[in-house]
């Protein structure tokens, strides 16, 4: 059981306990030993994922952890359903049982301005006859709920909403939530069984990462967070829930059951008589309930002018809120003010500006992006969304098309969550008239008109000719871009304009451009052209792993672009490897192996890197010979997670400096794993294999040359 008292004693000797952890001699008796070093990983645990406010590194946490795993095969007798160890799921999940809630999940009444806040507090204090009523403001979590009843201070059930009556068993699955503690001290409360409710979250952080690998294997993103957060306590394989970084707020107590008389230690009158009282209680029993985030006002009018301040620091919060909720914050008000058939009484929520909108599905447009996809985009009717004004939305592919059965003139319910890109959520069946009609999808580009093509396993068409003038323009926009070839003042705008001129019908033009003839056109003096040029001529050294990311061969992101340019003197020698010997590289499997070597014997591609070399632009590895002996050789690296000391690049440069290399991915090649903060699955990865040492950020520092 967590217990504040207990832990706070262990954790002023962290020291100790690190030291232990390196040199595992502890106490004298193993059963203390083990219950000593349980203690101390939950405090930990709760002040990294409950307080945000960790006192250890990572690598000092698993060392405690892998000491305590080690401890307990040991001694499996030991082993208690609580202890940290056991959050570890047991692989797949048959199924989630259909489990009833001690008390009915009810949903809340909504409001939506200042009028149905004051309608509502004036029904409150009528029905107690109280002049003032005193409030509990806190955030509408944007996730998906769940409850979680503790018996005997154990975790014995966590349960989604599902009709509000009966949910889904989903509790190994809530066991991968670090904040959940799997155990907790209700009965100093004089509690036997308890309820609580609370949400389920993604943070807007691992939300994007999230969305951002699905496009990257061609799956459409997910249109907000909640989706994530509630698709997510669905999965059945509880290593990937883990991976998912989930995060809850418990935020209501539904349901006590009170101790024996005989068996309470100080009888209920400990238990707070207040809603925020029950949030302290919680935060001190170790669960994250929104302590920090509630505030408690005496009248309406303070309420209202702290639900409109929130809004405006909704964008600042790291998850997602779509409101505020206000409680009664007396629990016996609560009591006796009661519910309705639907809603209680004592509660409201403020919903904020929505997010969601609907408008009608105008026409849908095909674009062709660089790699030659063909990307359907809907034109849609202008319309607000949370601040801003959509027009058109990318629904990605035919796939997704006939997954949400879409059409053209359909009345559709569009979505704007946070920084994420628009998305269509669905199209309003019930609303047809008939005039609907199908979306056809191209069989021809809609640029150069030549047939298009699709993989089997790939849900996207795509035109294949390389002198289609979309790959043409696509690919040169990414060749100039910050992270490619860097030639600043070359935005967009200036490709596409060159190109319909004539000026640029290809990468090597962009050496040979005509100035003379530039200078004519309207808003390019004598100042921006030279600054063109020095901007075009400074690419020209530009390291190689840069010109290699910035042909835009496919499945070659920077690092697989570093990676190749180690491996050789020239540019021109990747002609040399074939698919094996590519496949041998860090980080390079099967896909890239084959594209890269497509690449690189293709007569065209070869004749490009040639023209480019023959106006100036280095090809040979001019770095290379710099680093092949260093304080790291040998060794390779990885970073995740926010660092704090230096920037992600410096770190990075710092490595290959000192000749190490940088790894792509997580895998047992990967010597050592640098771990900021908010690291996510990198670190999940890692830590199952024995062969990555986890290392902090100082520690990182430490092993760099004096
Ligand atoms: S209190 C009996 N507090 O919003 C009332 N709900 O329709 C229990 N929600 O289903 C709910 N943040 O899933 C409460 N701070 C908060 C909340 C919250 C989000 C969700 C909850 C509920 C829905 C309201």
């Amino acid at each position: 059981m967590y217990d504040p008292e207990q832990t706070k004693a262990l954790q002023q000797n962290t020291d100790v306990w690190i030291s232990a952890a390196k040199a595992p001699h502890l106490s004298e008796g193993i059963t203390d030993q083990i219950a000593d070093l349980r203690h101390c990983l939950r405090f930990h645990e709760y002040r990294y994922y409950v307080q945000n406010d960790p006192l250890i590194s990572d690598f000092e946490y698993d060392s405690l952890y892998k000491l305590l795993e080690k401890l307990e095969k040991e001694n499996p007798e030991i082993i208690t359903i609580d202890s940290p160890t056991q959050r570890v799921g047991m692989g797949l999940i048959k199924d989630f049982p259909k489990t009833q809630h001690l008390v009915p999940m009810l949903s809340l009444e909504n409001s939506y301005n200042a009028d149905d806040l004051f309608d509502f507090d004036r029904k409150a204090k009528e029905l107690s006859g109280l002049a003032q009523i005193v409030y509990c403001v806190e955030p509408k979590f944007d996730g998906a709920s769940i409850s979680l009843v503790y018996e005997n201070d154990l975790l014995v059930r966590a349960v989604t909403r599902g009709d509000g009556e009966v949910g889904d068993d989903i509790t190994m699955n809530i066991k991968q939530i670090k904040s959940v503690p799997l155990s907790a001290g209700f009965s100093a409360y004089g509690i036997e069984q308890i309820e609580i409710r609370g949400e389920v979250l993604m943070n807007k952080k691992n939300f994007k990462t999230y969305n951002d690998a699905l496009m990257d294997e061609g799956i459409p993103p997910l249109a907000n967070p909640r989706n994530a957060a509630a698709g997510s306590l669905r999965i059945k394989d509880t290593a990937e829930v883990s991976r998912r970084n989930l995060e809850a707020f418990l935020y209501h107590v539904s349901f006590i059951v009170d101790l024996e008389p005989a068996v309470q230690p100080s009888a209920n009158n400990n238990l707070p008589l207040t809603h925020s009282g029950m949030l302290d209680m919680l935060w001190n029993l170790g669960f994250r309930s929104p302590k920090n985030e509630m505030k408690v006002f005496t009248g309406i009018e303070d309420v209202i002018k702290h639900v409109h301040d929130f809004e405006i620091e909704r964008d600042n919060l790291g998850y997602e809120i779509d409101g505020m909720v206000i409680k009664v914050n007396d629990l016996k008000l609560q009591d006796a003010l009661g519910m309705t058939s639907h809603h209680p009484r004592w509660a409201i929520a403020f919903k904020f500006k929505a997010r969601q909108a609907t408008s009608i599905l105008l026409a849908v447009e095909f674009q062709v992006g660089r790699t030659g996809a063909v990307t359907p985009v809907a034109k849609i009717k202008p319309v607000q969304v949370g601040g801003v004004t959509v027009s058109s939305i990318s629904i990605h592919n035919e796939d997704y098309i006939k997954e949400k059965g879409l059409m053209l003139g359909d009345t559709i319910l569009i979505e704007r969550s946070g920084d994420v890109i628009p998305q269509i959520v669905k199209a309003f069946v019930e609303l047809r008239n008939d005039t609907e009609q199908d979306i056809k999808f191209p069989t021809h580009c809609p640029v150069c008109n030549d047939a298009l093509f699709k993989l089997e396993e790939e849900a996207v068409w795509r035109c294949i000719n390389l002198t289609c003038p979309a790959h043409i323009v696509e690919g040169i926009i990414h060749f100039v871009s910050k992270d490619a070839m860097d030639i600043r003042s070359f935005g967009e705008a200036n490709v596409r304009k060159f190109y319909e001129m004539g000026f640029l019908k290809s990468i090597p033009d962009l050496y040979s451009l005509p100035y003379a003839e530039i200078s004519k056109l309207d808003g390019f003096g004598e100042k921006s052209i030279t600054r063109l040029q020095e901007a075009i001529d400074q690419s020209k050294k530009q390291s190689l792993h840069r010109i290699i990311y910035a042909l835009g061969i496919r499945f070659v992101g920077e690092t697989t672009a570093k990676t190749l340019a180690q491996a050789v003197d020239h540019l021109l020698q990747l002609a040399d490897f074939n698919e094996e010997q590519l496949k041998q590289l860090d980080d390079v499997g099967v896909k890239v192996a084959k594209t890269v070597y497509e690449f690189f014997h293709n007569a065209d591609n070869l004749h490009l890197l040639q023209q480019l070399e023959g106006l100036g632009v280095q090809l040979k590895n001019e770095k290379k010979n710099l680093v092949t002996s260093g304080k790291l050789t040998g060794e390779t690296f990885l970073f995740t997670g926010t660092l704090m000391l230096l920037k992600r690049s410096e770190a990075e440069a710092l490595v290959e400096k000192n000749g190490g290399k940088i790894m792509g991915a997580v895998s047992s090649k990967l010597n050592y794993l640098v771990v900021g903060e908010n690291a996510g699955s990198k670190l999940e990865k890692a830590k199952k294999i024995p062969a990555v040492h986890i290392i902090s950020e100082e520690e990182f520092i430490k092993m760099l040359p004096g």
